[in-house]
C-alpha cells in the first residue's frame, strides 16, 4: 500500500459547487510530488484534505493505512502529515525559537527530554540550529518560513506539505526552502509541494496538474512542462528557462533540444 492514497475525492464547501472532483492519487513513501494549479483551482482545498482538516464529502484519503472517515485516525493522520501554509507570521507562536519549536510537540504530550532531542533535530533540517534563542521577530522571511518548517518538522511527520510556502519570500528565501527540502528528501521524508512556481516544480520526482477541481495531468516534470495544451488548459505558465528558450528560438535563435532548467540553456547555446 501506498503511504498516501487519494481515491475519488470530491468536496464543496457550498451546495452544489464542488471544488475538488473526483481526485485519485497514490504517493509513495520518499516521493516529491509538486502540486501545480491557477488560483482557485483547489490546491489549498486538497492540502487541508491531506492531513483531515477537512474531510472528503465522498471518496477517501488514506494514510499508512489510516482513513480521515474514521473518526478515531484523525490523530494518527495529523500525526504523520505536517502543513506548512503560505504566511510565517501567522504560523509562529512564541517569542523565542526553540519555544516555537517546542510547542508542537508539547502539545501532543512529548516527554521533556524528547522535546530537546526533536527541537536539535528540526532546527538541524532546516539549518537554524545556531538560531535556539533568537526572537522569530527579527528573521528574514525564508528564516522564519524554515522555523515554521522546523515546528512540524519536530512532530516527525512521515509527509511534508508545504502550501505555497514560498509565496511571500524572495528568490533568497525561496532558494532556502529548496535547500531545506533537498534535505528532508534524502533524509527519506515524503514532500509534496504546493506552488505556483515552475521552476520550484521542476525538481519534484512527479507533478500533478490540478485545474478547476480536477487533476487534469500526472507526469514527470519533463512530461507535464512539454504537454503546452495541459498548460494552457490549466492556464499555467513554463519554467523561466523554458519561456526564454521560447523567445530566442521565436527570434531565430538556434536552441538545441528541450529546455527546463537554466543548465538545459546553457547546453542548447553551447556551440
Ligand atoms: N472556506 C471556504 N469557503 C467557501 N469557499 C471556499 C473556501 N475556501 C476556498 N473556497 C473556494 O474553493 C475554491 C478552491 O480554493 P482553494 O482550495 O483555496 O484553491 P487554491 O489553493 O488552488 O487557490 C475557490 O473557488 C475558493 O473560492
Ligand atoms: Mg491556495
Amino acid at each position: 500500500m501506498a503511504l498516501l492514497e487519494v481515491q475519488n475525492v470530491s468536496y464543496s464547501y457550498e451546495k452544489n459547487k464542488p471544488v475538488l472532483k473526483n481526485v485519485s492519487f497514490r504517493v509513495e513513501e520518499g516521493e516529491h510530488v509538486a502540486v501545480i494549479g491557477h488560483n482557485g483551482s483547489g490546491k489549498s482545498t486538497l492540502a487541508k484534505l491531506l492531513n483531515a482538516l477537512l474531510i472528503p464529502a465522498s471518496g477517501t484519503v488514506t494514510v499508512d493505512g489510516f482513513s480521515s472517515a474514521d473518526k478515531k485516525s484523525l490523530f494518527e493522520i495529523r500525526k504523520r502529515v505536517g502543513l506548512v501554509f503560505q504566511n510565517p507570521d501567522n504560523q509562529l507562536v512564541a517569542s523565542i525559537v526553540e519555544d516555537d519549536v517546542a510547542f508542537g510537540p508539547e502539545n501532543i504530550g512529548v516527554k521533556r527530554e524528547e522535546i530537546k532531542e526533536r527541537i536539535d533535530f528540526a532546527l538541524s533540517a532546516v539549518g537554524m540550529q545556531d538560531f535556539l534563542k533568537a526572537s522569530p521577530m527579527r528573521l528574514s522571511g525564508g528564516q522564519k518560513q524554515r522555523i515554521a518548517i522546523a515546528g512540524v518538522l519536530a512532530l516527525k511527520p512521515k509527509i511534508l506539505v508545504l502550501d505555497e510556502s514560498t509565496a511571500m519570500l524572495d528568490p533568497a528565501g525561496r532558494a532556502e526552502i529548496a535547500e531545506v527540502v533537498k534535505t528532508l528528501k534524502k533524509d527519506g521524508v515524503t514532500v509534496i509541494s504546493v506552488t505556483h512556481y515552475m521552476d520550484e516544480a521542476m525538481t519534484a520526482d512527479r507533478i500533478f496538474v490540478l485545474s478547476k477541481g480536477e487533476i487534469i495531468k500526472t507526469g514527470s516534470p519533463k512530461e507535464v512542462f512539454s504537454d503546452r495544451e495541459t498548460l494552457k488548459a490549466a492556464e499555467l505558465c513554463v519554467p523561466l528557462a523554458t519561456s526564454i528558450a521560447d523567445k530566442l528560438k521565436e527570434n531565430g535563435v538556434d536552441v538545441r533540444g528541450d529546455v527546463f532548467t537554466a543548465e538545459d540553456l546553457g547546453a542548447a547555446l553551447c556551440v
